[in-house]
């Protein structure tokens, strides 16, 4: 019998949907020339939503959400809609419902795409960033006191379990492995002055690094992860790193690999459902206007099939699009592609078809 995913898509805020649009055009396409079912089924979750109803991400929706064998998410961000509502009512909740304690960020400069950096090209810029996703400063534990007064105080704490630091570490080890590139994984972190956190982290990874003797292992402070990213990113094969520290890094390293048209993302639970998403935001002065580049939604969507076992689809994706970047998209630096959302969704297409 044919296998067939179902898809829970959230297409969200601003320009979530039109990039989804491409995603499952191009997802659609794949599925039938590999032979497996996708059976989407929408929700309609977001600002928009919360601004009309005031309902966030309500229980029978996850309910609804968890009988999903993965998650396709758009963007969640709306102007009106106070900072931290929407991310922890709802992209948040998801992430520690689910228990997707992976957010995995794969930094690839692809032929034709512009970066910042000088003399820099495709063989410098391949890495993967792990990122820890469910402990750290995201926990929401902390409180604060006399708000609003000149003695205020505000306390934010980062917590850091053996257990979920080490599931971390041995994802980070197994994926390197996997990988089978420079077999090298750099622990990310600030052993210099967060000393229990950090302690806490490289102790955990030096353990771990005893069951893969055949991976290098490395460790540099996050500032200076900063400083090589920018003048060495060449050094890096998979980096792991704790919430913050990731989220942080995540956003240099899509800079690097292009922008965020290019930068998609998954928040893994290995064992359950995951949720996959372009790291761009809502972009809502553009909604509507067909102008984003649906690349970073469309690799997404090749993430997806990569971590269901659909290898060969998902690199039927990479390789369409990597065609994309290469071949039509050659202006995109300007702030130019020269092509509407779903005509550069319909190249990605076109370029499947013919490789098929
Ligand atoms: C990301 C985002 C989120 C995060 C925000 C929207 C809560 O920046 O996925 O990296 O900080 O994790
Ligand atoms: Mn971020």
């Amino acid at each position: 019998m044919m296998k067939k995913y179902k898809i829970a898509v959230i297409p969200g805020d601003g320009t979530g949907p039109e990039v989804v649009n491409e995603g499952i055009k191009v997802l659609n396409v794949v599925a039938a020339n590999c032979g497996f079912g996708l059976n989407f089924s929408h929700y309609n979750l977001g600002g928009e939503h919360y601004n009309a109803t005031g309902e966030l991400l309500p229980d029978h929706q996850l309910e609804s959400l968890a009988r999903s064998d993965a998650i396709y998410l758009g963007a969640i961000g709306h102007p009106e809609v106070r900072p931290g509502i929407l991310e922890k009512g709802i992209l948040l909740k998801l992430r520690f419902r689910f228990d997707q304690y992976i957010n995995l960020r794969p930094v690839k400069l692809y032929e034709g795409v512009d970066t910042p950096l000088k003399d820099k090209g495709p063989e410098h810029i391949d890495f993967v960033i792990v990122r820890e996703n469910t402990e750290g400063l995201y926990t929401g534990a902390g409180g604060c006191f006399k708000r609003d007064t000149p003695d205020e105080v505000a306390i934010q704490e980062s917590i850091n379990t053996r257990k979920g630091v080490e599931r971390c570490i041995r994802y980070a080890f197994d994926y390197c492995r996997k990988r089978n590139k420079a077999k090298k994984l750099t622990l990310c972190g600030k052993t210099n002055v967060l000393t229990y956190a950090f302690d806490l982290w490289q102790r955990t990874f030096n353990e771990v690094a005893n069951d893969y003797p055949d991976i290098i292992t490395d460790y540099a402070h996050v500032d200076a992860i900063c400083m090589w990213m920018v003048k060495n990113p060449e050094w890096f094969d998979v980096i792991v790193t704790d919430n913050m520290f990731g989220d942080i890094i995540s956003d240099l390293a899509a800079m690097i690999q292009g922008g965020m048209g290019i930068a998609a993302g998954a928040n893994i639970n290995p064992g359950g459902i995951s949720m996959f998403e372009p790291i761009g935001g809502s972009a809502p002065k553009y909604t509507g206007q067909q102008k984003i580049n649906p690349l970073a939604g469309i690799l997404a969507a090749g993430v997806m099939l990569e971590i269901l076992g659909e290898s060969k689809a998902a690199s039927y994706i990479d390789a369409g699009v990597a065609k994309v970047l290469r071949e039509d998209l050659i202006d995109l630096a300007a702030g130019k592609m020269g092509y509407s959302t779903a005509e550069v969704g319909d190249l990605v297409v076109e370029y499947i078809q013919e490789n098929h």
